[in-house]
């Protein structure tokens, strides 16, 4: 099938595509509550319903110690490549509630500077409905127009936002379903919509969590304040003693296994556009911030880095209580690039904190879930079909560039199964994931649902 077709049926089909991914983003599918449980079990149902009629068999809500994971495949000819799916069904929660312009689980179609042809906005609409949507409907496209070049197997899961523990355990078990040749994921962005660009790595993950305690009870800040340690004065210390001058990170051994990129990498790693004042326009800072001697592309994408991603403990409420509290507590995540291991650097984290804690507090630190950095190679054959296709629907040659994000389940991927993974992303990262607003461009889901079909027949045409 030439493209034109691909295009004509999208085309045909745009407004039932909008409307099919419209009655997904309004199921509040958030895995880290669970007052939705019923509604993120109510999703996949409605993900299990949506391959079957795209024509999907085998179509099954695989049950976990979690959220289930839905399965679907279509196996035309067991000697012809098979492309493995993966996304997830699952959103983050959509807090803060009054920051929304509308609500998270109505979705709307509105234009905005960046998005002329229209986004949608709702929690999930990019990261990750959207996205593992388009395969779903590129999947619909191929069967039928009767050009599946390939086997196709679909894993779409529900606890990708909480850290995937579950999904290992399911992975193992399922080893033999999940034969595939390389595993296809749209989870991730791109630099813009005329600039298309394929990230080939993603950085890793160590999530902690610690509590300092001082004093028993609280107490009054004036009879005890001056002469008893108070955790939060204490804990912003330890937390600020953690980078230095430079912005370097000052646990003993951080980087010790940090892989360094030649200045050649370093060089072409750079050469994707970014323009600075957009940026800081676009956050409305005054400047930027970060590791002395790296760029803002390196900062996110080769850079480990160390942050506090909440900070709670006494008195928070209306009006002004004095009082010295007992505890204070910290979430605090690292990004972690090749080299690094999790496990890893969460023990070297923990040993630190204890360290550098005053004898006036008692610290305990926990480690939640973890993730193992990924690069992926840009000189195999599923790299370059993938390459090919962006530059086959978009016209030009799609950059190579390091996500700064995380998806866990790659790296087991890899360790498992054997196989790499295609991070095929197509919003943008000003498209407010995770934050108010969330939104994806109409642009972007269509392009996508052209752009996967040619990934298929590039991947299966074998050199
Ligand atoms: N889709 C994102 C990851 C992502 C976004 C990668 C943009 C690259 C660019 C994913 O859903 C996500 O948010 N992952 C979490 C990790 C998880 C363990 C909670 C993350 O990166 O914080
Ligand atoms: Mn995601
Ligand atoms: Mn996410």
């Amino acid at each position: 099938m030439d493209h034109t077709q691909v295009k004509d049926y999208v085309q045909q089909n745009k407004q039932r595509f909008l409307d099919e991914l419209m009655e997904l983003l309004r199921i509040p599918s958030v895995s880290a509550d669970p007052k939705y449980k019923p509604d993120v079990l109510r999703m996949a149902e409605a993900v299990k319903e949506k391959l079957e009629a795209a024509g999907a068999e085998k179509v099954e809500v695989s049950q976990t110690k979690g959220y289930p994971v839905v399965y679907g495949e279509k196996m035309i000819d067991p000697k012809l490549p098979t492309v493995l799916v993966y996304g997830h069904y699952d959103v983050q929660p959509a807090d803060p509630l009054e920051l929304w312009h509308s609500p998270p689980f109505e979705p709307v179609i509105k234009t905005t500077p960046i998005h002329p042809d229209g986004a949608i906005f709702a929690r999930g609409s990019c990261d990750d409905k959207g996205q593992a949507y388009m395969h779903v409907k590129a999947f619909e496209l191929m069967m039928r127009t009767n050009t599946l070049p390939c086997n196709v197997k679909f894993m779409i899961e529900g606890e990708e936002e909480v850290g995937s523990a579950n999904l290992a355990a399911w992975v193992k078990e399922n080893k033999e379903r999940l034969k595939a040749d390389i595993i296809l994921i749209s989870d991730t962005s791109m630099i813009g919509n005329k600039t298309p660009s394929i990230d080939t790595g993603l950085r890793g993950l160590a999530y902690m969590e610690v509590e300092v305690t001082g004093p028993n009870r609280d107490l009054h800040s004036g009879v005890y304040g001056g002469a008893v340690a108070n955790p939060i004065n204490i804990l912003c210390k330890m937390i600020a003693s953690m980078h230095d001058k430079s912005n370097h990170i000052t646990i003993p051994g951080f980087y010790d296994k940090v892989l360094k990129l030649s200045a050649k990498e370093r060089k072409e790693l750079n050469k994707a556009p970014f323009k600075l004042a957009n940026y800081k326009k676009d956050l409305e800072i005054g400047d930027i911030h970060g590791e002395k001697g790296f760029t803002t592309l390196e900062r996110t994408g080769i850079r480990p880095t160390l942050d506090v991603n909440g900070i709670w403990g006494g008195y928070t409420g209306e009006g002004a209580k004095t009082v010295l509290p007992s505890k204070a507590y910290a979430k605090i995540s690292m990004r972690l690039v090749p080299g690094q291991n999790s496990t890893q650097i969460s023990n070297l984290f923990a040993k630190h904190f204890k360290k550098i804690a005053p004898k006036g507090v008692k610290v305990k630190v926990t480690a939640h879930h973890g993730g193992e950095p990924v690069v992926v190679s840009t000189s195999s054959h599923a790299y370059l079909s993938a390459a090919k296709a962006m530059e086959q629907s978009y016209g030009k040659k799609p950059i190579p560039t390091r996500g700064g994000g995380s998806i866990p389940i790659v790296a087991l991927f890899k360790k498992e199964l054997g196989l790499d993974s295609i991070l095929f992303g197509f919003g943008l990262d000003s498209d407010a994931l995770h934050s108010p607003n969330e939104h994806y461009g109409v642009f972007n889901y269509l392009k996508g649902i052209e752009t996967i079909p040619l990934f298929y027949k590039n991947f299966a045409n074998q050199k």
